[in-house]
């Protein structure tokens, strides 16, 4: 894969595809700009080295129309403002307003186009529309990290009809770390995997069997494992279909010789409410109409323990419902241990980051993943269709 660095760019009008998908209240005000800030680097070096910048991204789930509330207006905004440059905004990212647009752009000027998925070839990874993206550009940049799990034309079919394609930076660093910690990790390498789902980690898991020294569940998906020990979670969400699939996880996990670590104590509540009267009960006393929403400070402190000689802990999911605050203590406790902890490590997915930053402690981190779903992926030991388009692109 060639990277930014290996190519001459000044002069040239390049293309930088980001994930600009940042979340936005319900006037379009951006609540969260770690993915914008995330490509500042690579759109100062393209800067710095005298190119014309046209940045494509698109933004929520439009399904191929114009819906306005997804526009990347906004984003041009918050844009101008981090990168200290102006930024033109586009109507829309094809067409003859674009070309027109770019083709009296000079050296140092910056174009965001319009919400690629306004048009439904961008899904389809649609030939014609990735060639007609192509030929705005002499340089093809991809540094969407997070959305390089899709086959979107922008991402895939682009690199047929790009004359060079590239990394920026920011994909680079993602996959680097990632390397790091899973192909030549420090050990003992420790998984932290919550979230509620067995089913949405189950290949993850499946994959993670062959890499990690210890595993700490938590989440609503410890309840599918917790049963599958033959444990009453009493109201409590999970996967009943899973049941078996889960204790083989345990088996798998303990003929390997791979630790794997199940919550002993619970928050517990009555209803699923904030206002819902509230508990904490070992894990074996979890009362037949009540629900565990959060690991107890007993779990707390076991996995602090666990991570104590950990060289490198991968996290991805939180550790129960820490939306609502009653039941947040788990994941911030596991946030703070995670933080002070002197291994190298990764967070990804699953709005673990959000929790980092939610506790204050993303400065503590090594790595923070701009992916959610193509950090997931990448748990799962599948390669991203982007990356595998960009290593097979031809250039010179
Ligand atoms: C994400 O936020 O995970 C990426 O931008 C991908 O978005 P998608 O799940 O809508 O393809």
């Amino acid at each position: 894969m060639k990277s930014i660095k290996d190519t001459a760019i000044s002069g040239k009008k390049v293309l930088i595809r980001v994930d600009f998908n940042v979340p936005m209240d319900e006037h379009q005000n951006i609540t969260d700009d770690t993915r914008i800030r995330a490509v500042l680097p690579t759109l100062k070096y393209a800067l710095d080295h005298n190119a014309v910048l046209i940045i494509a991204s698109h933004l929520g789930r439009p399904k191929g129309n114009v819906v306005p509330k997804f526009s990347l207006a906004p984003v041009a905004k918050r844009l101008a403002r981090l990168l200290e440059e102006n930024v033109i905004m586009a109507t829309n990212c094809v067409g003859p307003d674009v070309k027109k647009i770019v083709s009296n752009m000079n050296t140092g000027d910056v174009l965001l186009l319009e919400n690629l998925r306004f048009h439904p070839e961008e899904q389809k990874n649609d030939d014609g529309f990735a060639e007609e993206l192509a030929k705005l550009c002499d340089v093809y940049i991809n540094d969407a990290f997070a959305v390089s799990h899709r086959s979107n034309a922008s991402l895939v079919a682009i690199t047929k009809y790009a004359p060079l394609s590239v990394a920026g930076f920011l994909l680079q660093k993602e996959l680097d770390y990632f390397k790091k910690a899973i192909a030549d990790p420090k050990r003992p390498l420790v998984a932290i995997i919550g979230g509620s789902k067995v089913s949405s980690k189950l290949e993850a898991l499946e994959n993670m069997l062959k890499h990690v020294d210890k595993f700490i569940i938590g989440g609503a998906m410890a309840n599918t494992f917790l049963k599958s020990t033959g444990c009453d979670v009493g109201k409590s969400k999970f996967e009943k279909d899973l049941i078996d699939v889960a204790g083989s996880i345990i088996k798998k996990a303990t003929e390997n010789g791979i630790k794997f670590y199940l919550p002993v104590d619970a928050k517990v509540a009555s209803q699923f409410n904030s206002k819902a009267e509230v508990k904490t009960v070992p894990i074996q006393e979890i009362p037949s109409e009540w629900m565990a929403l959060d690991i107890g400070p007993a779990t707390s402190l076991l996995y602090s323990e666990v991570l104590q000689d950990a060289k490198t802990i991968i996290w991805n999911g939180p550790m129960g419902v820490f939306e609502i605050d009653a039941f947040s203590r788990g994941t911030i406790d596991m946030v703070g241990t995670v933080a002070e902890s002197y291994a190298m490590t990764i967070v990804g997915g699953g709005d673990t980051d959000v929790a980092v930053h939610k506790a204050g402690k993303s400065d503590m981190i090594t790595y923070i993943s701009t992916g959610g779903g193509a950090f997931l992926t990448l748990l799962e030991g599948k390669s991203l269709p982007a990356v595998v388009a960009l290593n097979n692109a031809e250039g010179e």
